[in-house]
């Protein structure tokens, strides 16, 4: 794993596959964020296509996020109810409403953590973090929190594991995380000579949560809630559309269809019984970086752990940082 020609080869011989048409995900709810398009829309349908009976799509804009449901029902006859929750990861007040209204639930099974952002130049969040820490990870950290509660909740009265899947990336491989010899690791990335070249920042968030989603994972039983991470492949998709040049022939040459990055992220949610604190890729479990497997990675991870929920104490006011 993780090396160019790995990469190479796996978008070019695996061909990912939808969830078998067996199964039936009756009964279930599941919340699926950033839900209006690319990725996170394609795993929507692929749930629905398999009978689930409620779907949260959380969206930054709801409008959007009317349109996607829209275009959900015009391709499926789906009984399913189809919900849109707002949800923006660059407010935390956003995230603890949601939050708060996902405790509202009468359960929750399955929840895809999929929001994200590829920002290639420096831009600063309303709460002062370089946007791809603020929406990729910070946001997607404070999400996972909030949610908990149901998902736990729901464990117990159902007599089996929920499941919480945060989508990350195959790029967290081919990044230095230079900021890791930082004193304050969060507050080095806030710094604009921190940014790096091209889609390293991003690809760094997206370390961010492998690391995150380990030190979740080893904090929760996995009878009670199941955390895993997912690499969805290289798509098409509008996450790229702040990439200039080279992209376009990477994509051309490399990538898979939208669709099948929604398969990739529906199998992650629903499949892989067993899995607790996984990385899986390209369908099935794999290992993620060598860093992330080192005894640095593991004092990383509890590092960067504690200096999130120290962010999430000091901005996140009604995000619980207490819950694990
Ligand atoms: N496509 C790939 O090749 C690839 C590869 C590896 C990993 N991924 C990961 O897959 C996930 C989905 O990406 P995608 O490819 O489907 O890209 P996408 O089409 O751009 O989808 C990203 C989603 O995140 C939402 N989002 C952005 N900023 C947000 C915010 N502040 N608060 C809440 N939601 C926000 C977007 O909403 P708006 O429409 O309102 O902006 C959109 O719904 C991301 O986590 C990405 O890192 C993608």
């Amino acid at each position: 794993m993780g090396g160019f020609l790995g990469f190479v080869w796996r978008q070019w011989t695996m061909k990912p596959k939808p969830l078998p048409s067996t199964l039936s995900l009756q009964g279930k709810t599941a919340l699926i964020t950033g839900a209006n398009s690319g990725l996170g829309l394609e795993a929507a349908r692929e749930l629905i296509s398999r009978r689930i009976s409620r779907l949260i799509l959380a969206v930054r804009d709801p409008s959007k996020g009317e349109a996607a449901k829209e275009d959900i029902l015009s391709s499926s006859d789906a009984s399913c109810t189809i919900e849109i929750w707002p949800l923006d990861h660059e407010s935390y007040a956003s995230i603890a409403a949601f939050g708060q209204r996902v405790r509202g639930l009468d359960r929750l099974d399955y929840a895809l953590l999929n929001a994200g952002v590829k920002m290639m130049k420096y831009e600063k969040s309303v709460a002062g973090h370089e946007m791809n820490v603020q929406i990729n990870h910070l946001g997607t950290s404070a999400v996972s929190l909030t949610i908990l509660p149901c998902l736990r909740r729901t464990a117990r009265k159902i007599n089996a594991p929920t499941r919480l899947t945060v989508v990350s990336s195959e790029g967290h491989f081919w990044i230095p995380f230079k900021e890791r010899h930082a004193p304050h690791i969060l507050a080095r990335m806030d710094e604009p000579s921190s940014f790096g070249w091209q889609q390293q920042r991003y690809y760094t968030t997206k370390l961010l949560n492998v690391l995150w989603t380990h030190e979740l994972a080893a904090r929760l039983r996995k009878e009670e809630v199941v955390v895993n991470s997912v690499n969805p492949g290289f798509c098409y998709s509008g996450l790229h559309r702040h990439s200039a040049g080279i992209i376009g022939v990477f994509l051309w040459l490399f990538a898979w269809t939208q669709r099948e990055g929604g398969w990739c992220l529906a199998d992650a949610v629903v499949g892989h019984e067993g899995e607790h604190g996984a990385y899986l890729s390209e369908q099935r479990m794999t290992t993620p970086s060598s860093f992330v497997l080192s005894k640095e990675g593991e004092a990383v991870q509890k590092k960067v752990w504690d200096e999130t929920i120290a962010v999430l104490r000091d901005e996140g006011k009604g995000v619980d940082t207490d819950i694990v």
